[in-house]
C-alpha cells in the first residue's frame, strides 16, 4: 500500500467509517455513555465553529482526487452552522461549480421553494453534499468517491450538531445510512444517525433529490409528506 493510500485509510478509519454498505438502513441508535464537557458561551461556540469549518474545508481542499482536475471550485456549504437541520445532496453540478455554492442551480431553486412550503428559509439551515467537486458530466459518484468523502461529511455532522438529517437523493441516503436500498424503501419513516462523537440520535428522513422531482413531478406529492413529516417534529420541538 502506497503512503498516500495508507493516509487515507487511517483517516477513514479515525473517522469511524469501519463498514459501508449493508442490506438494512443502519439504525445508528446505541447509547453512548460520554459525558459532555462544561457549556461554553454561544459567541465562544460560534467563533470555534466558523474556525473549524474552515479546517474541514482546508483538508477537503488538500485530499487529493481526480475529480479536481475537471471541476473549477470546492462546493462544501450554505446555510447555517447553528442550523438545527442538515440537508445533504449528491455532488455540485455545473452552477454550483462555477458559484462555489451547493445548491444554486435549477435543483437548488426547488429546494428554495420545498424548505419555504415548511417555513425555512436556506440561512436556518445547513446545506451540503456528499462530494465536494463536480464530478465530470455530472455523473453520479462512484461508491469509492462516496467512501473518501465520508468523512468529511460526518465531520460537518458533529460539528453543526444538528437534530435532523434531511437526505436529498439515493447517494446521500446510501453514504449516510450505509445501504443501497431504494429511496422507494427508505422515505416515509424516521431513521436514526449516530455519530461517534455526538451523545445524541439524530433523526433523519431520506427522501427524493430535487433534480428528481423536476424530471418526475409525480413524485412531489411523496416528497411533500416527507417535508411534512420534518416540520411536524420541529414545531414539536419548538
Ligand atoms: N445537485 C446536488 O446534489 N447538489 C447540488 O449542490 C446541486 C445539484
Amino acid at each position: 500500500m502506497n503512503q498516500s493510500n495508507k493516509k487515507n485509510l487511517d483517516f477513514i478509519k479515525n473517522s469511524g467509517v469501519n463498514y459501508f454498505l449493508q442490506d438494512s438502513p443502519r439504525n445508528w441508535f446505541e447509547s453512548d455513555l460520554r459525558t459532555n464537557s462544561s457549556p461554553k458561551l454561544s459567541k465562544d461556540i460560534n467563533i470555534d465553529k466558523s474556525y473549524k469549518i474552515q479546517q474541514i474545508i482546508k483538508k477537503i481542499n488538500s485530499f487529493d482526487t481526480p475529480l479536481k482536475n475537471s471541476a473549477k471550485n470546492l462546493v462544501v456549504y450554505d446555510g447555517s452552522l447553528d442550523a438545527k437541520v442538515i440537508f445533504i445532496g449528491e455532488a455540485p453540478g455545473r452552477d454550483e461549480d462555477i458559484q462555489g455554492l451547493p445548491f444554486v442551480g435549477r435543483a437548488g431553486q426547488l429546494l428554495n421553494k420545498m424548505l419555504a412550503a415548511i417555513n425555512l428559509k436556506r440561512e436556518d439551515v445547513y446545506i451540503t453534499n456528499v462530494v465536494n467537486w463536480r464530478p465530470p458530466d455530472n455523473r453520479t459518484p462512484t461508491d469509492d468517491e462516496i467512501l473518501q468523502f465520508l468523512p468529511f461529511l460526518q465531520e460537518q455532522i458533529d460539528l453543526i450538531n444538528p437534530d435532523f438529517i434531511f437526505l436529498l437523493g439515493g447517494v446521500a441516503a446510501k453514504a449516510i445510512l450505509s445501504t443501497p436500498l431504494t429511496l422507494g424503501k427508505l422515505r416515509g419513516y424516521w431513521h436514526n444517525y449516530k455519530s461517534l462523537q455526538l451523545n445524541k440520535t439524530i433523526y433523519t428522513i431520506a427522501s427524493y433529490h430535487p433534480s428528481f422531482l423536476l424530471r418526475s413531478p409525480q413524485y412531489k406529492k411523496a416528497s411533500w409528506e416527507d417535508l411534512q413529516m420534518l416540520q411536524k417534529k420541529l414545531n414539536e420541538k419548538n
